[in-house]
């Protein structure tokens, strides 16, 4: 019986297509301080002056850590087969390691029936780039050992939910929150150095190995995956220096994680830098089977030799005529295609697009008959769409979709003056508000709203 939509169907999409939305903990629960929550090291960043627009904090969020039943109610009428969430492991073990916090892993248990009682498939993801504030103040990620505190959190998880929960994912963005957080300083824990960086790819990638070991042998038939931010990735220009500089950077975005997890080496100029910190067995540890891709894509980097940088590559200028969103985004919905396609073709495991989505600085509050006309969110979810359909098409293995938001959240530096979701959030009043966006969504997966 097709389970797709007629407007999915004329996608050429697969009547076993998954459409599903994301969030991740530290970006919706709130609650930082309640119930025993540790801290981690986004809520230290917060803290420091002038990092995060308008000194926004993940102390309340969307109160999602109270209101999950609505959430959930909210994702049953738009029609949400699954729902990608992170599990704070400061909130399970306050101090990263040690005492566990039950009270933690009970909100978890909440959750994961609320979704199975509403038909909603459980994802989660094990870390959504909320690291527990003790275990940076041991040196953390830094520490080859990290990759055990990891691998022994992953076992709590997999120990209490796995009866439950199928799909996992290890990590989200490897990529993104070790070159921000170790390179560039622009994100927790605000480190910009080489050295560190590497220690920090290298560890992480073993994390990432140790933690699909725990699940395979833990959960009974899961299906593990990991979460990478892929973006095509181009020269500024065709200056020979900015040329080497896109392609370093590439090697960094695109494949310092998923080529040592899928393909067992390192691409060829992290290579050599890295070479220091990798020993004997490492590769194979970190080479685990996985069951599926999972990527995020929003738009393609354009990259530049940087020299003042750390690694002496950076953001670059998209083509002037290129047109981009108001936070600054290229606006070209043709690179999924174009990121599914390369992503087929190079690592050949099925993909899901974990993360898709418009984000914008607009207030983008209802109007007097409580519409809000995210017309351009819109447009630009139909055209990630259209162009995911043609790239199946084309022969790219995708099986699903979630989008990114299903809430307006904490954007990270960008705090909540950054709106992602389909679904307003008045961060006043916690009111959520289904946008046109949502209310499109709905149609397109055979939800029960407009
Ligand atoms: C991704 C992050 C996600 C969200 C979106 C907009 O890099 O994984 O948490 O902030 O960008």
């Amino acid at each position: 019986m097709p389970t797709q939509t007629p407007e999915a169907r004329a996608l050429g999409l697969p009547d076993d297509f998954l459409w599903g939305a994301s969030t991740s903990a530290f970006q919706v629960e709130g609650a930082a301080g309640e119930d025993g929550r540790g801290p981690s090291v986004w809520d230290t960043f917060c803290r420091l002056k002038g990092r995060v627009d308008n000194g926004d904090t993940g102390d309340v969020a969307c109160d999602h850590y109270h209101r999950y039943a609505e959430d959930v109610a909210l994702m049953r009428d738009l029609g949400v087969g699954a729902y990608r969430f992170s599990i704070s492991w400061p909130r399970v073990l306050p101090r990263g390691r040690g005492a566990i916090n039950e009270k933690g892993l009970d909100f978890y248990d909440r959750l994961i029936d609320r979704l199975l009682e509403a038909g909603i498939e459980p994802w989660a993801c094990l870390y959504h780039w909320d690291f527990p504030q003790a275990l940076h103040d041991l040196g953390g990620w830094s520490r080859r050992d990290s990759a055990g505190w990891f691998a022994d959190y992953a076992t709590l998880c997999a120990r209490r939910y796995g009866d439950r929960v199928k799909r996992w994912a290890t990590f989200n963005e490897f990529s993104v929150f070790t070159l921000f957080g170790y390179a560039f300083g622009w994100g927790a824990p605000s480190i910009a150095d080489r050295a560190e960086h590497l220690k920090v790819i290298h560890h992480v990638n073993l994390a990432h190995g140790a933690g699909v070991d725990v699940l395979r042998a833990l959960v009974p038939n899961a299906s593990i995956g990991a979460v990478h931010s892929y973006q095509p990735c181009r020269p500024e220009d065709d200056a020979p220096e900015n040329v080497e500089g896109a392609a370093l950077f590439n090697e960094l975005w695109n494949l310092t994680f998923p080529d040592p997890q899928i393909l067992s080496h390192y691409p060829p100029r992290i290579a050599q830098a890295i070479e220091p910190y990798v020993q004997a067995g490492d590769m194979a540890r970190i080479g685990r089977p996985m069951d599926w891709f999972g990527v995020n894509h929003y738009a393609p980097v354009y990259a530049k030799a940087e020299p003042g940088m750390v690694w002496g590559c950076g953001f670059g200028s998209p083509p002037p005529d290129m047109p981009r969103t108001n936070i600054g985004w290229p606006y070209q919905p043709d690179a999924f295609r174009e990121a599914l396609l390369d992503l087929t073709g190079r690592y050949r495991l099925p993909i899901y697009v974990t993360e898709n989505g418009y984000g914008t600085k607009a207030a983008e509050t209802p109007d007097e008959r409580g519409m809000i006309n995210d017309t351009e969110r819109l447009d630009y979810l139909r055209a990630c769409i259209g162009s995911m359909a043609e790239a199946h098409k084309a022969g790219a293995d995708v099986r699903g979709y979630f989008v990114w938001s299903l809430l307006d959240n904490f954007e990270w530096g960008g705090g909540y003056g950054t709106r992602f979701g389909i679904v307003h959030v008045d961060f006043a009043t916690q009111k959520r508000t289904l946008k046109e966006s949502a209310k499109w969504y709905a149609r397109l997966i055979g939800g029960r709203v407009a």
